[in-house]
């Protein structure tokens, strides 16, 4: 429906709003006291926003670590509405249910997932705020998309309130096939806060087909292929859409003669080796962090190369800390970092640099640029950006990209190495195959990759499913992009 088809809405009233957990603004904290917002970085804002500002949009999310209530603001031509969560909700809503129950689970029970009924019940009350929210903020006829695992009962919710509105769903993380997903003693009530939504988008078609039979097998409903047809006379539709990265802001980050200092000097600093390693992760379990840093290791110790051939920078960001998994992950790396150091590193010479840190897009762009060989491992993994983000860096058509066969992005990047993570001895093949291969092969398959990342970047992804669910796409938002040089 066009914005000039509804005019007696409200001011406020949006005619779209993406509903996600957090809000698409960090929180700054200046010198003299005062606070002010920054977009964070990611694809997911940075696509929406030009179809945000055209269609008055409004985001509405957890504005992160701020206790008090917050009233709504403008923030760049956008909308933001705060949700706030209590103390008891951060524990049971967000580390609780959603990543110490679904993400395991999700993630194939890479970890052990642990379900309690008091989470549950939270994950209930926040999902019911986030869909009371956005029923106050929508307007009639309005397009909403919910976004991940966190609110999975919101297009349910939302549709109780708001019969007008259309209602899209898009699930970051993988999709389990029956056989976990089953575990779930809330499985069903799951499934049916999905099937509010009018479209439901996941990142590979294996998912979207997880999810249909699970539906045909738990709620009992008809399914055809990709639909769903509900009692009421309603069609649920589930498709893949691979998210991507806003690949040329990528291309021109590195471009840039800061980025390529930058980039230098790194390469410097670790004393100018034959070839740079590099792992770019949120500190979790399912990235495989660990078995990578072992197979590295373990070429050493092997005298395949030394630790002035090659070194690994791994940066690992952070992430859920006070989650149980996630502090003993933290400790397991510190101690296996140590012992590999303490075994293979010489003075100035460590074999891994490793950071527990975050660091702005630049600074991984830098690093993109600098090292020959992205190693990216995990055991499951929805699509893993950072595999896409070194792609788009990667100018000179140059670089080799080690990449899990269980990350989403390995549909698309077959040109990659691919590697079983769980296999050691596999992943030392491929690991040491990238870094013996000649220019030409590297070059090929690099090629070939960045015509996919450039062809598919995030504005293709959020477009596709903006028009499954009946959006009108602005001018500038083209489906396909011509595809560049690379
Ligand atoms: C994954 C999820 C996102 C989540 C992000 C960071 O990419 O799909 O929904 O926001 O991790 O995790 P956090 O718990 O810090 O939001």
């Amino acid at each position: 429906m066009s914005p000039t088809a509804r005019k007696q809405k409200s001011p406020q009233r949006a005619d779209l709003v993406i509903v996600a957990n957090r809000l698409p603004v960090d929180r700054v904290v200046h010198a003299d006291g005062s606070t002010s917002w920054r977009r964070s970085p990611g694809g997911l804002v940075s696509a929406l926003a030009p179809v945000m500002q055209e269609q008055e949009g409004a985001w509405i999310g957890w504005p992160g670590d701020v206790t008090e209530e917050m009233e709504p603001f403008e923030n760049e031509g956008m909308q933001l509405v705060p949700v706030s969560i209590s103390a008891q909700e951060y524990e049971e809503y967000y580390e609780g249910f959603s990543n110490a129950t679904l993400w395991p689970l999700y993630h194939d029970v890479v970890a052990k997932p642990e379900f309690h009924r008091e989470w549950w019940d939270s994950y209930i009350d926040v999902n019911q705020r986030f869909a009371g929210a956005a029923a106050e903020v929508a307007a009639e006829g309005a397009v909403v998309w919910i976004q991940d695992y966190q609110l999975q009962l919101v297009p349910a919710l939302l549709r109780e309130l708001r019969p007008d509105l259309r209602i899209g769903f898009f699930l970051h993380i993988p999709f389990p096939p029956a056989e976990l997903f089953s575990q779930l003693p809330w499985r069903r009530q799951i499934l049916e806060g999905l099937l509010g939504a009018d479209l439901v988008g996941f990142q590979l078609s294996g998912a979207a087909q997880n999810f249909i039979r699970l539906v045909r097998q738990r709620v009992g409903h008809k399914t055809h292929r990709d639909s769903v047809y509900l009692p009421d006379g309603r069609m649920v539709t589930a498709k893949a859409y691979p998210i991507s990265i806003d690949t040329t802001a990528f291309e021109k980050l590195a471009a840039s003669p800061e980025v390529q200092e930058r980039a230098a000097r790194i390469r410097a600093d670790l004393g100018n080796p034959r070839k740079l390693f590099l792992g770019v992760d949120r500190l979790d379990y399912t990235k495989g962090i660990y078995a990578r840093l072992r197979a590295f290791s373990e070429l050493i110790h092997d005298g395949h190369f030394s630790v002035e051939d090659a070194t690994f920078v791994q940066i690992a960001s952070p992430s859920r800390e006070r989650v149980d998994q996630y502090r003993i992950l933290r400790n397991d790396i510190d101690r296996l970092v140590g012992h590999i150091n303490g075994d293979l590193g010489r003075i100035g010479r460590p074999a891994i640099s490793y950071l527990n840190a975050s660091f702005p897009t630049s600074e991984m762009a830098a690093l993109y640029v600098a090292a020959d060989i992205m190693v990216v491992t995990p055991f499951r993994d929805g699509m893993n950006l950072v595999a896409k983000e070194y792609v788009a860096c990667r100018l000179e058509g140059d670089g080799a990209l080690v990449l899990s066969e269980f990350a989403g992005a390995a549909e698309e990047l077959r040109q990659a190495y691919l590697v079983n993570p769980y296999d050691i001895n596999g992943m030392k093949a491929q690991m040491l195959e990238a870094y013996l291969a000649d220019e030409k092969d590297l070059s090929k398959r690099m090629r070939a990759m960045r015509k996919t990342v450039a062809e598919h970047d995030v504005a293709y992804w959020a477009s596709a499913f903006l028009a499954d669910l009946g959006v009108e796409r602005p001018a500038h938002h083209k489906q396909v992009k011509p595809a560049r040089r690379s």
